[in-house]
């Protein structure tokens, strides 16, 4: 590998998963107009992840990422990022109480627009056109028209990027996140559910000890942390062209960063250590994520850590392991053992979702709720035995009352895929299931805790 990087060094290398363009004026006529917006996030902001995501590494925080699969330019709405970012705030809160420390928050969102895809065409009835890969790129309706590959989009995507980020920012910090109001963020159809008993007496217990801080002279006032949260974007860099237009140099400390989201990871099918992709992140700031599958085999890990993470840093790189919940104890344990001996810091993350999808009976692309969860369990089992810290959880999940997995408390069937089957790329969690999701990582947090591998801050003595 050559060690020169620059913004577009990743173009001298294989790339998979990009759309191939008929208009190559028109896309670098949006690279040019893109590479002149103003950045969506602040480097200062991509640092201070970092450090939260050191002290995750460290075994002091848990990580907490999730969101859509894929955002979508048709269900852009104030409603549908507010719900997402509810439902993510009602999962951070039952981590943080139930685990006893704090949770890093970084959405699937504001920016999450290109997929990658198994096949590069779909045929149907005879009819070949390209694959589908995400509103950034082209439309999901099967025309020609529709599936030829727009740079327009990649403009409409900053653009939605810009709005989401613009409504996030005023949720996070400006009164919506405030700890007081844990039962207002109670969706109508979770209090309905068999989780709501568990969540209200959660939120009675919140209520309580703010009760007991005010009185104490502890408020929203004398301390911000109440009433704010610090909550963080991510996707997959997948799309060069794009991410390599936003990157931007810091003038505080003239490092590269790519200001399209403070997290950027790199998925399990373009990883291999001499391709674009990998070239384009290794030499970026912004905190990295890497997507580990099945296959993934200890040497090959250690070798993209060399690439990815040369110095060591803690917080710099996430592990995302997707592994399928049958093979989440074999698979993962020699790679956490390794790294390990080796003596890398990283943070354990577990993707649940990704090595657990199939066909329904019915012909919907679904998981099994028990899946998830059972690959969670099996995460946290292999971090006990191996004596390492299990960092956090990324998930895809929904605001809306989707019937896309199957499972749950409400007990989704096959048969049930149908009514409320939204999604235009892989099945989500829906809110409760979100949520019964959350429950089992704070139990699971309280038992790590009693292992010692997870590090609950001592309560600093008064002065
Ligand atoms: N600021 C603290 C934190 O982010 C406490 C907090 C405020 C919080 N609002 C929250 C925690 C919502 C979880 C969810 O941890
Ligand atoms: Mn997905």
């Amino acid at each position: 590998m050559s060690q020169d990087w620059t913004p577009a060094s990743w173009r001298s290398k294989p790339v998979k998963q990009m759309p191939e363009y008929v208009d190559q004026a028109a896309l670098h006529r949006t690279e040019r107009a893109l590479a002149g917006m103003p950045p969506l996030v602040f480097s200062g902001e991509a640092r201070a992840l970092q450090k939260s995501l050191a002290s995750v590494a460290n075994g002091e925080a848990f990580l907490l990422q999730g969101g859509d699969c894929a955002e979508s330019f048709l269900e852009f709405s104030a409603t549908k990022i507010r719900d997402t970012f509810r439902v993510i705030l009602q999962m951070a809160v039952v981590m943080t109480y139930g685990g006893a420390l704090p949770v890093v928050k970084v959405g699937r969102i504001a920016g999450q627009f290109a997929k990658p895809r198994s096949s590069d065409t779909e045929t149907i009835d005879g009819v070949t056109l390209p694959a589908y890969r995400g509103d950034s790129i082209n439309a999901f309706e099967f025309t020609s028209e529709a599936r030829n590959p727009d740079p327009e989009r990649l403009l409409k995507s900053y653009h939605q990027a810009a709005s989401t980020l613009n409504l996030l920012r005023a949720f996070a910090k400006g009164g919506y996140a405030d700890l007081h109001r844990v039962n207002g963020w109670n969706l109508d159809f979770v209090s309905d559910s068999p989780l709501k008993d568990r969540y209200e007496d959660l939120a009675g217990r919140i209520d309580d000890a703010l009760r007991f801080m005010t009185a104490c002279g502890v408020t929203s006032a004398t301390l911000p942390a109440i009433s704010q949260v610090d909550f963080y974007t991510s996707h997959e860099a997948l799309h060069l062209s794009y991410e390599q237009a936003m990157t931007r140099t810091d003038s505080l400390t003239g490092d590269w960063y790519d200001t399209s989201a403070h997290m950027l990871w790199v998925g399990a099918r373009t990883h291999q250590e001499d391709h674009a992709q990998i070239e384009f992140i290794r030499g970026i700031k912004n905190p990295l994520g890497l997507k580990v599958s099945p296959a993934m085999q200890p040497d090959e890990l250690v070798r993209l850590i060399d690439v990815l993470n040369p110095e060591n840093t803690p917080g710099r790189l996430t592990l995302i392991a997707r592994m399928g919940h049958e093979q989440v104890e074999t698979k993962l344990s020699p790679l956490v053992r390794r790294i390990k001996e080796e003596g890398r810091s990283v943070v354990w993350a577990c993707d649940p979702m990704h090595g657990n999808t199939y066909k329904s009976q019915t012909g919907y692309k679904t998981r099994n709720f028990e899946h998830i969860l059972s690959e969670v369990r099996g995460f946290f089992k292999v971090h006990q035995t191996e004596g390492t810290h299990p960092g956090g959880v990324h998930f895809e999940m929904t605001g809306e009352n989707v019937t896309e997995c199957v499972g749950g408390a409400h007990e989704i069937g096959d048969e049930d895929l149908s009514s409320r089957y939204h999604t235009a790329c892989d099945p989500r969690l829906n809110a409760n299931q979100a949520l019964e999701l959350a429950f089992l990582v704070a139990d699971e947090l309280k038992e790590a805790r009693q292992f010692k591998t997870l590090k609950t801050r001592p309560v600093a003595a008064a002065e």
